[in-house]
């Protein structure tokens, strides 16, 4: 594992840290360079020492650079040569060089980086552009693994041919990297990111020469392959699809020399991009490899904005700043023309002519980009949002709820969903997450809590009217969901229970090969393999056997429940911000849909969109949604893995740093999830002897994992609550965070951070710490009273979070039933009349009166303090005295719906007294159901 600004080398099969592995190896190097170089004028036996000091980080080094274009066996060669020969100088120069090249992947474009001192007379012109071409436009450079059984001495030969089929008119350039076997070209697509397409030989071996033992456990364990009994044929199609399972967006290409039209036909084969006859015309591969390449490349929106950006256009309709004229002739506000450019001007308009294509109803570029995102997300179909995923929440459960309808939903989730059921008129069934209570904070909703309510439903006979389930993954703080194994065990006992995986802040998890079976539509793809798959309907029937025909409430919250794969519906939505986690500009946002029985919904899906969508959206935003998903089909893999290398990075450091941890601590996934919900016995990813196959024994068996780049940052220890250390490092010291909590901050690293901002965060803790130091120091016995008196305050005189009370009785059918479901939206129109209002000082004595003798507290509206960050109350909700405590004890500015100097906004006694019950929904679903067929239930 890596530490900013330390060289010591990562072991290669340690969990995430592949990538910056490899800086960090290059590092040891030049250290050991220059550490032998800086003795030159010693005796020989010292010189000697240093040499091979040298020699073994050399060693340790090359073992992994085969799978990489750059340096190539040329330079390493060179590397070697000076090493051996005890030219220390020259062997930092080029150490230094190749380190240098790298980091900064001068390499793609600079043709000298290739070349070592002796070499640059030796003409590499063919490696990276072809002669002449120098000043051509940039092109995208990436590598090719080609896994060919041809003996390791041919591959330079195999190399020089390949490079002599560029032509100038490629839009791209790229360097091939060979391997031999099948567990090398897994390891070689693991460790470079670089890689973007694959070309399999029939007839490769299996095992690598490298003695791998943690590659090999993960080989079985994931990919299920260990060599035995496959045939040539089988063994390639099982990398295929493999590789495909590691990085989905890789094209791949088979290259057989028997056999190639059975192999087309092979139902195994649809990893495949295309199958070729070995001995034919090399060029159609490298054609078909730029074309691959062409496919993810192309931004069909985006390339079309800009050649209309291009165009002398008249406009004669809205949208003024169109063509930028009104802005770059004006007196008055020119600069803000200058601050932005020309070309956002030029590529404003507020026409769907002139090949723009409408947002509302796409049949040109935007649906183009709207298939390929799907293809990159792994669904059937998206759509892109220009007003955030707090608008595609609302989208979608206005689209697949109807008035009545349950919707089972974390209470601690975004408002959006909140309103959303407001719009609907569907009844929240609030199901309660975990709470943490010692942070203030919630984790995320047992399984069997949902469970539970799920088998509650049934027993009073509303299980046909729970449409949908709503959680978020991640949660705000990083818990993530079993995804599959929620979705499995909810289908056993609904079977066509509608998903709404709310990952706003989990759109970039698809591109990690760690996450990715835990989003939306990685489960989703697993269960869709699993539920056609003739052993699952053998074990679910087998299981149905050993459940008997009336299993208890018990049996069924505790066996791990199969779904009846002849009766399921898998039906999945997915909304993430884009802009979150992906290069997109703010309030991009995507709905995914992967759903068996889309058609039934269509048309309403299509009334929710005209519903919410502006009429005027921000061509801009979709223009980066566009290009957010080339830039993840390229990069995602690597640029991901970085952002939970530096965020592992900041874990370490903060947590060891003899100051800083005196005072901060960065919580690991022991301390955000209960030890009951890590069955694996997974207690945190900095644990010694964590690697890739215990990671992944967690993230296929825990029922919540942790999003490592979220750092719950712990500040009360150190004197501060959330808020004020938000502030403090915000105005002092540059650094801005999201999310607090009483006593932590959030942080997040993604695609964007760099090393060098964890070392400034670094920095600026050790001067916080301190500073602290400094002030106890200071002040004596009376100073660090008061600081052992904040930080109790912080961290142990927590406030109890309150659980949702109920809906009161007016809202509800059948106040006496199991489950807490209610008429949210009466409540909510409720509050519309004044007259039907009151207000009550939130520390005047009539509220303890009224919750001593009644009548009730039935709040109006949602109030929602930030932080945490969700409604503590909402419309129709009864108010219980730990509610009121809990905003007694509330010391954030921050309340909305919630106006301090009138006080509670109550919806009052004599309303809720002739208000009439929910009833006529319940009683209008029985006849709408009589008339439709009923919906599969279990
Ligand atoms: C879980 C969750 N869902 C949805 C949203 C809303 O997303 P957006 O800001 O893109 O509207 C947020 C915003 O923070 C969120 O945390």
């Amino acid at each position: 594992m890596s530490t900013p600004g330390k060289a010591h080398t990562a072991p290669v099969d340690q969990f995430f840290m592949v990538t910056e592995a490899r800086f960090d190896r290059w590092r040891a190097l030049l250290q050991a360079g220059r550490a032998w170089e800086n003795i030159m004028n010693q005796e020989q036996p010292n010189r000697r020492v240093k040499q091979e000091a040298v020699s073994n980080s050399f060693q340790e080094l090359l073992q992994w650079e085969d799978f990489f274009a750059y340096p190539g066996h040329a330079l390493l060669r060179a590397l070697k040569e000076r090493i051996d020969s005890g030219d220390a100088a020259g062997t930092v120069r080029l150490a230094q060089a190749i380190s240098a090249a790298l980091l900064t992947h001068s390499y793609r474009t600079n043709l000298s980086d290739w070349e070592s001192e002796e070499q640059s007379s030796i003409n590499f012109g063919e490696r990276i552009a072809p002669t002449g071409e120098e000043a051509a436009p940039h092109r995208p450079y990436f590598e090719v693994l080609f896994v060919s059984p041809a003996r390791p001495s041919s591959w330079p030969e195999l190399a020089q041919e390949l490079r002599k089929l560029r032509r100038p008119q490629d839009r791209f350039v790229y360097e091939p990297v060979f391997v031999g076997s099948f567990e090398d070209a897994v390891l070689g697509a693991i460790l470079n990111g670089s890689f973007e397409a694959v070309i399999i030989y029939e007839g490769i071996s299996f095992a690598s020469n490298r003695n791998n033992p943690i590659l090999r456990d993960f080989l079985t364990s994931r990919l299920g392959a260990d060599g035995g009994g496959m045939d040539a044929g089988q063994l390639s199609l099982r990398l295929a699809q493999g590789l495909k399972q590691l990085r989905p967006e890789l094209d791949i290409y088979f290259l057989s020399d028997r056999r190639v039209e059975k192999m087309a036909g092979n139902l195994g084969a649809e990893s495949i991009r295309r199958i070729f006859y070995q001995v034919e015309e090399p060029l159609e591969l490298h054609l078909s490899i730029l074309d691959g390449i062409a496919d993810r490349y192309d931004t069909p929106y985006f390339d079309n904005l800009q050649k209309y950006a291009q165009r002398p256009i008249g406009t004669f309709h809205a949208l003024p700043v169109a063509r930028g004229k009104s802005i770059f002739k004006s007196n008055w506000i020119r600069d803000m023309g200058k601050f932005y450019g020309l070309n956002l001007f030029l590529a404003e308009s507020s026409a769907t002519t002139g090949g723009l294509d409408s947002l509302l109803e796409p049949t040109g570029n935007i649906k183009v980009a709207q298939d390929k995102a799907a293809r990159a997300f792994g669904a059937d179909r998206v759509f892109f949002v220009t007003n955030g995923t707090s608008t595609s929440n609302k989208m979608v459960e206005q689209a697949l709820l109807a008035p009545g309808d349950i919707m089972l939903v974390d209470r601690n989730c975004h408002k959006s969903h909140h309103y959303g059921a407001v719009i609907a008129g569907a009844f929240p069934l609030y199901v309660e997450a975990y709470p943490l209570t010692a942070y203030s904070m919630y984790g995320a909703v047992p399984l069997r809590t949902i469970k539970r309510a799920l088998l509650d439903l049934k027993a009073e006979g509303k299980l046909d009217r729970a449409r949908l389930l709503v959680l978020t993954n991640c949660t705000f703080d990083g818990h993530i969901y079993n995804v599959e194994r929620v979705m499995e065990e909810c289908l056993a006992i609904k079977p066509d229970l509608v998903f709404l995986w709310d990952e706003a802040w989990f759109g970039f998890a698809r591109w990690s090969p760690f996450y990715r079976r835990r989003t939306a539509m990685g489960a989703a793809a697993i269960l869709e393999r699993k539920f056609k798959d003739p052993a699952y309907l053998d074990a679910y029937k087998e299981q149905q056997k050993k459940l008997g025909s009336t299993p208890n409430e018990k049996t069924l919250l505790e066996t791990p429940l199969l779904a009846n794969p002849e009766k399921v519906r898998l039906r999945v939505y997915q909304t993430n911000s884009t802009h979150k986690s992906m290069s997109c500009l703010r309030q991009g946002s995507m709905v995914l849909v992967k759903d068996c029985d889309y058609h039934t919904v269509e048309e309403q899906f299509h009334e929710a969109v005209f519903t919410h969508a502006s009429t005027s959206p921000n061509l801009q935003i979709i223009a980066s949604l566009d290009v957010a998903r080339r830039q993840m089909e390229f990069e995602g893999y690597e640029m991901v893995n970085r952002a939970i290398q530096l965020a592992l990075d900041i874990r370490r450091e903060v947590n060891s740093h003899p100051l800083i941890s005196k005072y901060f601590r960065v919580l690991g996934a022991d301390e955000m999830i209960p030890a009951e919900f890590r069955n694996s016995g997974f207690v945190d990813y900095l644990r010694p002897g964590v690697n890739w196959a215990t990671a992944v024994k967690a993230l296929t068996e825990d029922e919540f994992a942790l999003d490592v780049t979220r750092l719950t940052l712990v500040c009360g220890s150190a004197g501060f609550d959330g808020t004020q250390f938000k502030n403090l490092l915000a105005a002092d010291y540059d650094i801005q965070l999201n999310k607090t909590s009483r006593n932590s901050v959030l942080l997040q690293t993604n695609i964007n951070n760099t090393r060098s901002d964890i070392a400034h965060l670094i920095k600026v803790l050790v001067d916080i710490s301190r500073g602290i130091d400094k002030k106890l120091e200071e002040g004596g016995d009376s100073a660090k009273q008061a600081f052992a008196a904040r930080v109790k305050l912080l961290m142990t005189d927590v406030p109890d979070l309150p659980n949702f009370s109920c809906f009161f009785e007016t809202f509800r059918e059948n106040p006496s039933s199991k489950t807490s479901e209610g008429d949210m939206r009466t409540a909510f129109f409720g509050a519309y009349r004044e007259q039907q209002c009151e207000h009550l000082k939130l520390f005047s004595p009539e509220i303890d009166k009224r919750l001593k003798d009644g009548p009730e507290l039935v709040s109006a509206n949602f109030v929602i303090p930030y932080p945490p960050g969700f409604p503590i109350m909402v419309p129709g909700q009864v108010i219980d005295r730990g509610t009121i405590e809990f905003m007694r004890k509330l010391d954030v500015k921050e309340i909305h719906g919630f106006n301090s100097s009138l006080g509670l906004k109550l919806l009052n006694p004599s309303f809720l007294h002739a208000a009439p019950r929910p009833g006529h929904v319940a009683r209008d679903q029985a006849r709408n159901a009589k008339r439709k067929p009923a919906r599969a239930g279990a």
